[in-house]
């Protein structure tokens, strides 16, 4: 999903577009695909760089060259030990985002010098880690624990959301699911169409046994991994054939079958009812963000003199 179209579609409206840096199979594939985002934003974008347990892991260095290569000027990481990547992008001088589940994790990556932290909210999708914490706490938690400016991330696809959040203290919000239901995201209308049918219920979580958690589309192969996992807990050999990342591709890209894969989604759903354009989708947040902060929360404060 975090292709250059999408990217520069989402910087072009205002947001900062994000190019997945391991949807890209090679490094120089993501090399090709920040140059592609340049010919189609001239606005700023970043690139994340996610760090999840495999059997080969990818060639993280390769990648973080290839971004300090190309001058790229933001960098959200996010998943496990990223220290020596956040310290070797510091270095060079790169705007540091670090996506985190827990304040704990934020804290150290206050420590290391990160520029913001995501604080990502059990309502996520992917990755929420394996404490749960939802955002209405996780949040309220982030203001009074760290010194270092954060993001919202996890649930949020309305501008009253986003009021929320930055009555919570955040500087701004990250979306993803909502993302997936503009015009832009180069994923099968199929997908999008099911985004926009399901509810706040239509999630589940899968791999809880190995301690690798993703919230995921509820759906026939998402129950059928939650059944292997009971009958033989931790295996992931018994559940890799339905869980590998080219079955959701095969979805997203070619099929549109919601069915057949297991792919990323989050409860924010029950809060999608269309599939809009990035630019009516940021600016309509915004604005309705705005007309609650003046006209709800701003009639809210009674005059001291009325006290
Ligand atoms: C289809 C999909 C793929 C994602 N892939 C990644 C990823 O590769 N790396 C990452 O850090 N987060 C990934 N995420 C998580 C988002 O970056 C973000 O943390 C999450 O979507 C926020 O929750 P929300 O969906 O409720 O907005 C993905 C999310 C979706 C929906």
């Amino acid at each position: 999903m975090g292709y250059a179209s999408l990217a520069a579609a989402v910087s072009n409206a205002g947001g900062l577009g994000m190019v997945t840096a391991l949807t890209q199979p090679t490094p120089e594939r993501l090399r090709q695909e920040i140059k592609k985002t340049r010919q189609l934003t001239s606005k700023p974008f970043g690139v994340n760089l996610t760090l999840l347990p495999a059997l080969v892991p990818p060639d993280y260095d390769a990648y973080v060259d290839v971004v300090l290569d190309e001058k790229v000027k933001i960098v959200e990481t996010a998943g496990r030990n990223p220290d020596m990547y956040i310290r070797k992008l510091k270095a060079a001088g790169v705007i540091v985002i670090h996506k985190c589940v827990s304040i704990r994790h934020a804290l150290t990556a206050e420590r290391l010098g990160v520029d913001f932290v995501s604080v990502d909210g059990f309502e996520c999708a992917g990755h929420p880690g394996e404490e749960d914490v939802p955002n209405f706490v996780l949040l309220a938690q982030a203001t009074r624990k760290l010194k270092v400016p954060f993001l919202a991330s996890g649930g949020v696809g309305t501008g009253r959301q986003l009021a929320a959040a930055l009555a919570l203290g955040a500087e701004g919000v990250s979306m993803g699911t909502r993302f997936m239901a503009t015009v832009e995201a180069p994923i099968h209308p199929r997908i999008k169409e099911a985004i926009v049918e399901a509810n706040e219920t239509s999630t589940t979580l899968v791999m809880r046994s190995l301690r690798n958690t993703e919230r995921v589309y509820k759906n026939k192969v998402a129950l059928e991994v939650q059944h292997i996992e009971k009958e033989r807990p931790g295996d992931i050999g018994a559940i890799r054939h339905l869980v590998k990342g080219e079955n959701y591709r095969k979805s997203f890209q070619e099929t549109g079958d919601t069915e057949s894969s297991v792919w990323s989604a989050g409860m924010v759903m029950g809060l999608i009812d269309q599939v809009l354009p990035c630019k009516d989708l940021i600016e309509g947040m915004v604005k309705e963000a705005e007309d609650i902060i003046k006209n709800r929360l701003n009639a809210l404060v009674v005059p001291s003199s009325k006290l």
